[in-house]
């Protein structure tokens, strides 16, 4: 170290920072959340590479505008899914990434990919599971008639939306919510607890057993 520098105490160095690799299909706000954290310090993270399926994605205007790597995978661009995986894997590894974070990510998760990343993949869902898995939680739930709904956290495993819960976050239903204005106050929650869940990720908190996760202190 240089004469005269004084190390940061707290700062953590770009190498110490969690290295992730975020996957998107759509409008990528819950991505951009994750970026808001990470430059106000509120998450020590550094995303090192953001890959869409999806070549119109808005989610690739916003890493654009932030400086952070991207690709677009298509899948038609693939023999098949099997592929497909192999080349997002490689372009995770390639990057380092050690936390993969689906952020609106339309593809079923593969047991190769699974298996490259065990207990390293995260996925938001806009419901509180068990409860509206699948596509279209917010209208699962207006559908159905709850009263409370919400959004999770959780790790992925070989279901849809099965793996073992991280954080969740309820909002109301109201009598006359529709899809989307339900969506918009579950999303809201969603921008606040997949940081949380990401930085408890980095600071080595959670331990899972079985369908338990454990979050120390
Ligand atoms: C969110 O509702 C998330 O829960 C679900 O897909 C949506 C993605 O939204 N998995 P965005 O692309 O992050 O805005």
């Amino acid at each position: 170290m240089y004469a005269g520098l004084i190390p940061f105490i707290g700062v953590k160095k770009m190498s110490d920072l969690l290295k992730l690799g975020v996957l998107i299909s759509g409008n990528g706000s819950n991505m951009q959340s994750i970026i808001d954290h990470i430059e106000n310090g509120s998450l020590k993270a550094v995303i090192k590479i953001v890959i869409s399926n999806n070549p119109e994605a808005y989610g690739i205007s916003r890493a654009k505008k932030h400086n952070i790597p991207f690709i677009v995978l298509k899948s038609n661009d693939f023999k098949n899914k099997e592929d497909f995986d192999v080349k997002l894997i490689k372009s995770l590894k390639d990057n380092g990434v050690e936390l993969v974070i689906l952020a609106g990510f339309m593809r079923i998760i593969s047991p190769t990919f699974l298996k490259a990343f065990p207990q390293k993949i995260l996925n938001i869902h806009p419901a509180l599971l068990p409860s509206f898995p699948g596509l279209h939680g917010q209208r699962q739930a207006v559908e159905y008639g709850v009263k409370v709904s919400g959004c999770t956290v959780h790790f992925v495993d070989e279901g849809v939306d099965t793996g073992p819960i991280i954080i969740q976050s309820a909002v109301p239903v109201l009598d006359d919510d529709t899809e989307e204005t339900l969506a918009a106050r579950i999303l809201k929650e969603e921008h606040k607890i997949y940081p949380r869940a990401i930085q408890l990720f980095a600071d080595g908190k959670l331990s899972v057993k079985g369908r338990k996760v454990f979050i120390k202190n």
